[in-house]
């Protein structure tokens, strides 16, 4: 049974029923089930309001990186605030945006040179579109009007991100009269990151795919202005890890065909797949990088969309030429969330941030390699420290119904014993602060199994 909240919170949870509309919610459930009352936040835990502590196994939406309320970050943002809490970027800079292109730039590809800011993930992907639309343009090649994309990607919710994330699920699906135009590819998933793999036909499969996306091309091609994927991983799409080689035939083949490639590591950067990119592992650059969530340590919005001076090249010109990218937003470089930025990059300098990742990793798939004895369990997997797998109904092998809400309530159920998990469909999956002692990790498996078990 769930701690009872203190007294005071049935005021604020009335308040919240009155008037607050939740993401992908359906309002109805909080009738039954309300938000969670979250009081405070320490290193890789939530306080929630009712006393209790728990994991945050998922980093609250992959955001936390170093831990809640990390001394470092707090007291960054309270530096910045004090000194300047925001002043629009047109026409102006300062001094936490250009620390931040400073700290971050030699962590990138050499080709990516030119910095755009913006708010969250969903921005930076649709500032990377509007840039390879108007760079191809602005380069003579008029026709390209279309996108490319990975079948089963999530890019954000605004319209150009939903027009190029899976267009069949329920997210997206009903917006389809409304989005840009995209063609999209299916690649396989890589038994190979399995704990435990059948990797029967997989070198032929592998080869069909290969060939599969160069066919796309071939028919595609002309009309791309870019191909957007997020490198490894589809996190959003169920943790759908993909295969390596496939990024690199991606790169060879807009290369051969004059599309940009847009890499959105909004979710994979910063040391979630193990390196500070996941490209980084196939040493693919793109044209275009979009980066977010764990840019500030997970405490402010901000993102960035990184961009090669040859893209750059084609915005240049006289100030009547037109030529000029009109795009931008209020919050623009905020100079407080650019202060977190800079004390995130700082502890990845100082601290041994990627080999507290490397220790994650080994403990997910200790962790996951338990979980996958369970019936209800199948394809566990992990790529640095992402550890997901498929839940089934345990006597037929099959799906659950998803009227059961089966991982809505495996979520709820979780909280009570200290873990924050949420599944995405039939994904489970860990992927919790780079701060995680990798025992908690072990003890969240735990408390998976048991929980899976009742
Ligand atoms: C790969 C990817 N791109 C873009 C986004 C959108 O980011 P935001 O929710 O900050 O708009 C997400 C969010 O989950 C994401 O996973």
């Amino acid at each position: 049974m769930p701690t009872p909240l203190p007294p005071d919170w049935s005021d604020r949870l009335a308040l919240d029923r009155a008037h607050v509309w939740h993401p992908f919610t359906q309002m109805q459930i909080h009738e039954a089930d309300p938000p969670v009352a979250v009081a405070g936040g320490e290193g890789c835990d939530l306080l929630l309001a009712n006393g209790e502590r728990v994991l945050d196994g998922i980093s609250s939406w992959w955001t936390c990186l170093h831990g809640h309320g990390h001394p470092r970050l707090v007291s960054a943002l309270e530096r910045q605030a004090a000194r300047l809490d925001h002043v629009m970027f047109a026409g102006f800079t300062h001094e936490p945006a250009l620390e931040l292109v400073a700290r971050l730039r030699p962590r990138l590809p050499a080709g990516l040179t030119r910095a755009f800011f913006s708010d969250d993930g969903s921005t930076a992907v649709e500032v990377a579109l509007k840039m390879a639309f108007q760079a191809q343009f602005q380069r003579g090649e008029k026709g390209r009007d279309r996108f490319g994309a990975l079948r089963g990607g999530y890019h954000g919710d605004t319209l150009g991100a939903v027009g190029v994330g899976e267009l069949e699920n329920f997210m997206t699906g009903l917006f389809r009269p409304l989005l840009l135009t995209c063609e999209r590819l299916e690649v396989p998933e890589d038994p190979r990151r399995e704990l435990r793999p059948d990797l029967t036909g997989w070198p032929e499969r592998l080869e069909t795919a290969r060939q599969g996306m160069r066919r796309f091309f071939t028919e595609h091609g002309a009309r791309l202005a870019a191909f957007i994927a997020e490198p490894l991983i589809q996190c959003a799409g169920g943790m759908r890890m993909w295969p390596p080689e496939l990024l690199a035939e991606l790169r060879a083949q807009c290369d051969a065909h004059g599309v940009y490639l847009i890499l959105d590591e909004v979710a994979t950067g910063f040391g979630r797949t193990g390196t500070f990119l996941a490209s980084e592992q196939v040493g693919v650059a793109p044209d275009l990088l979009c980066l977010s969530k764990g840019l500030t340590g997970g405490t402010l919005p901000l993102s960035l969309t990184w961009a090669t001076e040859a893209i750059y090249a084609h915005f240049w010109g006289e100030p009547a030429s037109g030529r000029a990218f009109l795009h931008g937003h209020s919050y623009t470089a905020n100079p407080a969330a650019c202060a977190v930025a800079c004390a995130s990059l700082a502890l990845f300098d100082e601290e041994p941030v990627l080999a507290r990742a490397a220790a994650i990793h080994e403990a997910m798939k200790a962790a996951f390699l338990t979980l996958s004895e369970h019936p209800a369990v199948r394809q566990a997997r992990v790529l640095g420290t992402i550890g997901a797998c498929r839940l089934v109904d345990p006597a037929t092998g099959a799906a659950h119904d998803p009227s059961l809400r089966f991982g809505w309530r495996l979520h709820r159920r979780a909280l009570d014993h200290g873990l924050l998990a949420r599944p995405i469909g039939d994904c489970l999956y860990l992927l919790p602060p780079l701060n995680t002692p990798p025992a908690r990790i072990q003890e969240a498996a735990a408390t998976l199994l048991e929980l899976l078990s009742s």
